[in-house]
């Protein structure tokens, strides 16, 4: 179902020295940077014709995830979503509320990781007074109370397997009976599920009811890490200099290139939720609206320093490349030091032409005052 239409925005990196983006889509062209990701008419028509303008990314991933989402939001039929940690998976699960009929109604998101048994069962299904030591009142329970609406069930892996029973009977049936009764009570509720374990190993492995599974995975979404849509790193950045920038107060907030190119190079193993932390820092660190490479985290900018056993390791060329330009930076600044900012003497002492060293101090922000001597 088209559900009204929603303006949504797209950001823009400019060409300059410094990066800037530009929110409004009117003077959008549609480039978002790096010339990688343009939109195309099928994205423009499903952020026109849907409420997706939470998700941010144009890369054909998302774009793939946007066109099922719209394909079944208005349906009853389960949705499974899968991903790592901090990929988007309760925000997809957002989007399939808001494009249903369901969305005047409650989305309720439930982590079933994050609380003990007999908790989750009383706050999913309820209880009747008297059920159990300090049960003083009676308690509807999020069923009940999401009636009508979604249901997120996040970490779905992590249920018990008494609770998955009782899980299956209400996507089976509809119905479930509260804490310490035994009369039966039906919900219309959706529910959309998320794991960030592999459930169908799970199922292989004994840990996870099949049938509940196949019941819970109708509609299954894969969310894609956002090392897989690189892409998108900059439309993110992008989006999220704007939310910070305007949460903490600040104006013209813009990243260099130097710290650009960190964060393009980075792994990014907690996925998008790392990055919104990393510009996050950025903005709230910056006393000049400039996210300079020293405002971000040492996992970005010393790569290989803070990196444990069993992490991943960055591309050949990628860690190469880093580590060249960490060498470029210490050795440019030390040519100036050496010559009291004298560039073109700096310049003759590491032997390479003046433009090329003047090219060089740019990249890295060097500015040859900071190492002319001062006259008391
Ligand atoms: N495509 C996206 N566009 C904008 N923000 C995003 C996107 N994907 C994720 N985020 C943001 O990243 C953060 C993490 O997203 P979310 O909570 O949906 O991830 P998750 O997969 O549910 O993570 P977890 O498994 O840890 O619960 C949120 O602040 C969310 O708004
Ligand atoms: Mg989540």
């Amino acid at each position: 179902m088209a559900v009204s239409r929603k303006r949504f925005s797209v950001s823009t990196l400019s060409a300059d020295s410094s990066v800037i983006w530009d929110t409004n889509l009117e003077n959008a062209p549609g480039d978002c940077g790096n010339g990688s990701a343009r939109i195309s008419p099928c994205e423009t028509h499903l952020r026109t014709q849907y409420h997706f303008a939470a998700i941010i990314g144009h890369h054909e991933s998302i774009i793939s995830i946007l066109k099922i989402v719209s394909q079944v939001a208005d349906t009853s039929a389960t949705v499974l979503i899968q991903g790592e940690s901090g990929t988007g998976k309760e925000l997809v699960a957002r989007s399939l509320h808001d494009n249903s009929r369901r969305r005047s109604k409650p989305f309720v998101p439930i982590n079933c990781g994050a609380m003990p048994e007999n908790l989750l069962e009383t706050e999913l299904f309820g209880h009747v007074r008297g059920a159990f030591t300090g049960a003083v009142r009676d308690n509807p329970g999020w069923l009940q109370r999401a009636d009508g609406g979604t249901i997120f069930l996040d970490e779905v892996c992590e249920m018990s397997p008494s609770l998955q029973v009782k899980l299956l009977r209400v996507l089976q049936t509809g119905d479930y009976s509260p804490v310490g009764n035994t009369q039966h009570r039906t919900c219309d509720v959706r529910v959309v599920a998320a794991t960030n374990k592999d459930l169908r190993a799970l199922v292989k492995q004994g840990r996870f009811r099949d049938d509940l599974f196949y019941r819970l995975n109708v509609i299954d979404i894969e969310m894609p890490r956002l090392a897989q849509r690189r892409s998108d790193i900059s439309l993110l950045v992008a989006h999220f200099v704007e939310v910070y920038a305007k949460q903490f107060g600040k104006a013209n907030v813009r990243f260099s290139d130097d710290a650009l190119a960190l964060l393009l190079a980075h792994d990014f193993p907690g996925n998008v939720r790392e990055l919104e932390n990393i510009v996050q820092r950025g903005v709230a660190l910056t006393e000049d609206a400039l996210i300079r490479s020293d405002h971000l985290p040492l996992c970005v900018t010393e790569p290989l320093h803070g990196r444990s056993a069993g992490q991943s390791f960055s591309a050949f060329k990628v860690s190469k490349q880093r580590v060249v330009e960490r060498f470029e930076r210490e050795y440019v600044k030390d040519c100036l030091m050496v010559t009291q900012g004298n560039i073109s003497n700096a310049a003759n002492l590491a032997g390479i032409d003046i433009k090329n060293f003047y090219t060089k101090m740019k990249k890295y922000e060097i500015d040859a005052h900071s190492f002319k001597v001062q006259a008391d």
